[in-house]
């Protein structure tokens, strides 16, 4: 059975209690990370767990040393046997419970709820990624801290559910016009040759693989524009691309129902792909325990 952790204990995944009164549940009072790991070994850790202690600085929530969360993350995936498996390690932290409920923080009495759970991950079907995937546009309804990774996920999720019911695999939001970023990934298209993507601010989460894809391009010698792209531009883009920690670099092959470039994954995206898979290899190699 799988070992998680739960506030300070290591305890079978069956076993593990979350308070009913707890302002994760009530508010969605909390902030997330989700950090992939390949072949056991956890892959931009640092970036994700500096991210974590960005959002929980916005929203006021204390969090553990980092040493602890190294500590945890080894641990889990040395109990669990993962240590040759490809996987994410989930992290949810939340303010704790507190009755009654109120929407101001209790004061000084709540322990934060710290979650971990590390787990083996299906591959992603290799045929999808050949094809490249369909993606739909929405309107981008959230609020402005969506810089925050926040628990908060409904408009992401009703996103989401909208996309798969249109026979898609991602939702893209658009504000204003131009396209923000996708449900749980950041959105990057080719036009004119240069990539474009939207520029880290308030109005998208700053992935950490758009971060990374965004070194491998310039590493590449490819010519980036962090500016949005209006929706009517990424019809003329020749490449569309997501990035997310479980998508990794995926081909957008069709948005709205229309085909994008030649209907059939670009060789930019597929060289990022190639520069990508590369650096996981180099995760690998770097660290001498094997
Ligand atoms: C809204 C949103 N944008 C972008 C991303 C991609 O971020 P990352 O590459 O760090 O996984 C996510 C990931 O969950 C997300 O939820």
């Amino acid at each position: 059975v799988l070992i998680i952790y739960l506030n300070g204990v290591y305890l079978p995944y069956d076993q593990a209690r979350i308070h009913p009164e707890d302002r994760g549940f009530l508010l969605a009072d909390g902030i997330y990370e989700v950090i992939r790991f390949y072949g056991g070994r956890p892959f931009l850790q640092v970036e994700h767990l500096d991210r974590l202690q960005r959002s929980a600085d916005a929203v006021r929530l204390p969090l553990p040393s980092r040493d602890l969360f190294s500590r945890v993350i080894d641990e889990l995936l040395t109990t669990n046997d993962l240590l040759s498996d490809d996987g994410t390690i989930y992290i949810q932290v939340t303010r704790g419970a507190y009755t009654p409920r109120t929407h101001w923080f209790p004061a000084g009495e709540t322990e934060p709820t710290l979650l971990i759970i590390a787990r083996k991950s299906a591959p992603m079907d290799p045929a999808l990624r050949e094809a490249g995937v369909s993606a739909v546009t929405l309107p981008d309804n959230r609020w402005d801290r969506c810089d925050i990774k926040s628990i908060g996920l409904l408009p992401n999720v009703l996103a989401k559910q909208a996309a798969i019911d249109a026979g898609a695999y991602e939702a893209v939001f658009v504000r204003d016009g131009r396209v923000t970023e996708g449900s749980s990934t950041n959105i990057f298209g080719v036009l004119n040759g240069v990539i474009r993507t939207h520029p880290a601010d308030n109005r998208i989460l700053c992935g950490i693989t758009r971060n990374h894809a965004l070194r491998l391009a310039a590493a590449q010698g490819f010519e980036i524009r962090e500016e949005a792209l209006t929706r009517e531009e990424t019809f003329r883009c020749s490449e569309l691309f997501l990035t997310s920690t479980t998508s990794e670099v995926l081909p957008i092959t069709a948005l709205d129902g229309r085909p994008v470039g030649t209907g059939r994954p670009g060789p930019m995206t597929q060289k990022l792909y190639e520069a990508f898979q590369d650096s996981i290899a180099e995760n690998g190699a770097a660290n001498p325990a094997d």
